[in-house]
């Protein structure tokens, strides 16, 4: 298991940039759940993000690519706005660990495809 996000530097209705093993990631909090997907817009595959640790819009309800906008439930990535509606982020499976989110190895080098 390797460590990504010791998960209280990242706070209430924020959201984090993660590069592990030259992966990229982004976790968000929301009320009080944390949830960990890869960084990558299920449309054309770029880095969602508007600037450093920004992924959310402005409200901090929905994830919102900053490519062409799309939106994306955090609980499940689901796409509900966009030219990927109906799509999915890539969420990554963690655990945590005394306030650490642990992601198996093996699962940074396997990305699966888009869908
Ligand atoms: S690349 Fe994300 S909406 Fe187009």
């Amino acid at each position: 298991m390797i460590k990504v996000l010791d998960s209280s530097e990242l706070e209430e209705g924020k959201s984090v940039g993660i590069e592990v093993n030259n992966q990229h990631l982004f976790a968000v909090r929301k009320d009080d759940q944390l949830f960990l997907y890869w960084n990558r817009c299920p449309h054309l595959g770029t880095p969602l993000e508007w600037e450093e640790n920004r992924f959310l819009d402005s409200d901090a309800a929905l994830i919102q690519c900053s490519t062409h906008g799309a939106l994306f439930q955090i609980e499940d990535g689901h796409c509900l706005v966009g030219p990927c509606k109906g799509k999915y982020l890539q969420a990554v499976a963690f655990t945590l660990d005394s306030g650490a989110m642990m992601v198996e190895e093996k699962q940074l080098k396997q990305q699966t495809p888009l869908r």
